[in-house]
C-alpha cells in the first residue's frame, strides 16, 4: 500500500514498547528511531521506522519534510472540567490570603460559584467557551481529552454540560469521552440533607446512561464533601448498570478513595496527594491507573503526589492538566509535563508514557490511539526540540510546530488550520 502522507527527516521518532497499563519500571521503555519517517494511508498509520522509505511513496503522496523535529504520539490529557460558565480570578486574593480551597467551598463559593455560572450560560455560550480552550490545547499537541460535567449539579445543567462535549467531539479534532461528575459538590439546597442529595444521583445515573451522554462516573471523594461511603453507593450502582468508575480520591486528605476505587475496578483515581503506603501497594497489583494532577498541586500551593514512590512501586501512572477555573486554570498541557518532571521527578520517558499510552488505557482508547503503532490513528504532534528531554526540561513555553489528528494537519506553524 502506498502512503496518502509521509513526513521524513524527523530527527527522533518516540512512541512505546509496552501494551498497556505501562506500570513501573517498564514506564521508562520508550522506543526512539532515529532519522525517521512515519507513513499514513487517510487516517490510519501505515508505516514508520529509520532510513529508506521510496517504496511507500507515489505521486500521490504528500511528502512533508519535518526538517528534524522530533514526532510525539498526539498527547492525550485524561482528566478536565472542560465545559463550565465564567471563571474565579474573583477568588485568586483570597487563595494568596491563605483560605484553604475547601473553605471557599464551604463558604459558597469555589465549585458552587461555578456551578452559577454554568446554569446561567447558554449552550452556545458554553459550546464557544469551551471550543476556545480545546484550540488552546490543540496548540499544545493534545489530541484526546477526557471531559467531565460537575457544574450543574441538577441533572438538566449537566445534561447540558455533557451535551456540548458530545457536539465538540463531533464539530472539533479533539476527541473528547465523557464523564459524568454529578457528585462534585453538594448544592445549597441540599446542604441540609445530603442523603437525599446521593439519592438523587444515584436515580440520575440511569438517565445519563439511557441518554449515552457519558462512558465513566466520577464522585469528588473528599472529606466535607462526598465520603467514603456515599461514593460507594454512587459508583457502586454506576458499575451495575455499565458506567464505569473514576474517582476523585485523597487530594487533601487520606481518606482511603484510592482502594475503595480499586475495589470498583475503577479506570483510574486521580489526584492522590495524599494517598496512603497501603494504597500505593493496591494500586501497584491493580490495572486502575493513578491519575496525577501536579499542575494543581502548583496551583494550590499544595504537596504533591508521591510519583517516584507509585512508580517504583509498580503501579501504572498517568499525568493529566484538571483543567477547571478553580484548582488549574490553564490549559497549557506541556506546563503540566514540565512540572511532572521538576516536581513529580518523573523523568522524560515516564512522562512521555503517562501522556500518551497509559491515559489511553484508561480512557478504553488504545486500541487505536496513544501510540505510534501500525493501524493506530495518525495522531501525532511534530515539535521543535532537539529530544524529549528538552521538552520536559524546557520549560513554560510550546514546542509544538505540527499537529495532525486522524492524518489530517490541524494545526500548522503553530496556527489552528483544521
Ligand atoms: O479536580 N477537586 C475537585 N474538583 C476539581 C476542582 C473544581 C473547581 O475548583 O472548580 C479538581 O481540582
Ligand atoms: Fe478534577
Amino acid at each position: 500500500m502506498k502512503a496518502s502522507l509521509l513526513i521524513h527527516n524527523i530527527s527522533h521518532l518516540y512512541t512505546q514498547a509496552n501494551t498497556p497499563p505501562v506500570k513501573g519500571k517498564k514506564m521508562s521503555d520508550i522506543i526512539c528511531l532515529d532519522n525517521a519517517y512515519l507513513a499514513c494511508n487517510e487516517a490510519k498509520i501505515i508505516a514508520f521506522g529509520s532510513g529508506e522509505y521510496d517504496q511507500l511513496i507515489d505521486e500521490k503522496t504528500v511528502v512533508i519534510d519535518a526538517n528534524g523535529m522530533i514526532l510525539l504520539p498526539g498527547l492525550i490529557d485524561s482528566h478536565t472540567h472542560l465545559v463550565h460558565g465564567g471563571s474565579r480570578e474573583d477568588e485568586f486574593a483570597l487563595k494568596l490570603e491563605g483560605v484553604p480551597y475547601l473553605e471557599i467551598l464551604k463558604q459558597g463559593g469555589g465549585i458552587l460559584s461555578t456551578v452559577q455560572k454554568t446554569k446561567a450560560a447558554s449552550f452556545k455560550e458554553l459550546y464557544d467557551k469551551a471550543k476556545a480552550s480545546l484550540d488552546e490545547m490543540l496548540l499544545y499537541g493534545v489530541t484526546t481529552i477526557e471531559a467531565k460535567s460537575g457544574y450543574g449539579l441538577d441533572l438538566d445543567t449537566e445534561i447540558k454540560q455533557l451535551e456540548v462535549a458530545k457536539k465538540l467531539n463531533h464539530d472539533h479534532p479533539i476527541d473528547i469521552v465523557s464523564t459524568y461528575l454529578g457528585a462534585h459538590a453538594y448544592p445549597e439546597e441540599y446542604k441540609d440533607n445530603k442523603k437525599a442529595f446521593v439519592d438523587k444521583i444515584i436515580n440520575d445515573l440511569e438517565t445519563i446512561k439511557k441518554l449515552d451522554l457519558a462512558k465513566f462516573v466520577d464522585v469528588f471523594c473528599e472529606e466535607g464533601v462526598f465520603g467514603l461511603q456515599e461514593t460507594e453507593a454512587i459508583i457502586s450502582r454506576a458499575k451495575e448498570i455499565g458506567l464505569i468508575p473514576r474517582l476523585h480520591a485523597d487530594e487533601m486528605h487520606p481518606l482511603g478513595g484510592a482502594g475503595l476505587g480499586i475495589k470498583y475496578q475503577a479506570a483510574s483515581v486521580d489526584h492522590l496527594m495524599a494517598v496512603s503506603d497501603q494504597d500505593i501497594m493496591k494500586l501497584a497489583e491493580s490495572d486502575t491507573i493513578a491519575n496525577l494532577l501536579p499542575a494543581t498541586s502548583f496551583f494550590l500551593n499544595k504537596a504533591y503526589a508521591p510519583a517516584r514512590k507509585l512508580i517504583d512501586s509498580g503501579a501504572a501512572v498517568a499525568v493529566s492538566s484538571d483543567y477547571n477555573p478553580g484548582s488549574t486554570p490553564s490549559e497549557n498541557f506541556q506546563l503540566t509535563l514540565q512540572i511532572a518532571g521538576n516536581k513529580l521527578r518523573m523523568l522524560p520517558n515516564e512522562i512521555l508514557t503517562a501522556s500518551t499510552i497509559n491515559p489511553a488505557y484508561h480512557l478504553g482508547v488504545a486500541h487505536d490511539r496513544g501510540s505510534i503503532a501500525i493501524g493506530k490513528n495518525a495522531d501525532f504532534v511534530l515539535m521543535k526540540a532537539s529530544n524529549i528531554e528538552y521538552l520536559i526540561y524546557h520549560y513554560g513555553i510550546n514546542h509544538t510546530a505540527h499537529v495532525f489528528k486522524n492524518g489530517v494537519m490541524v494545526v500548522k506553524d503553530r496556527q489552528i488550520c483544521y
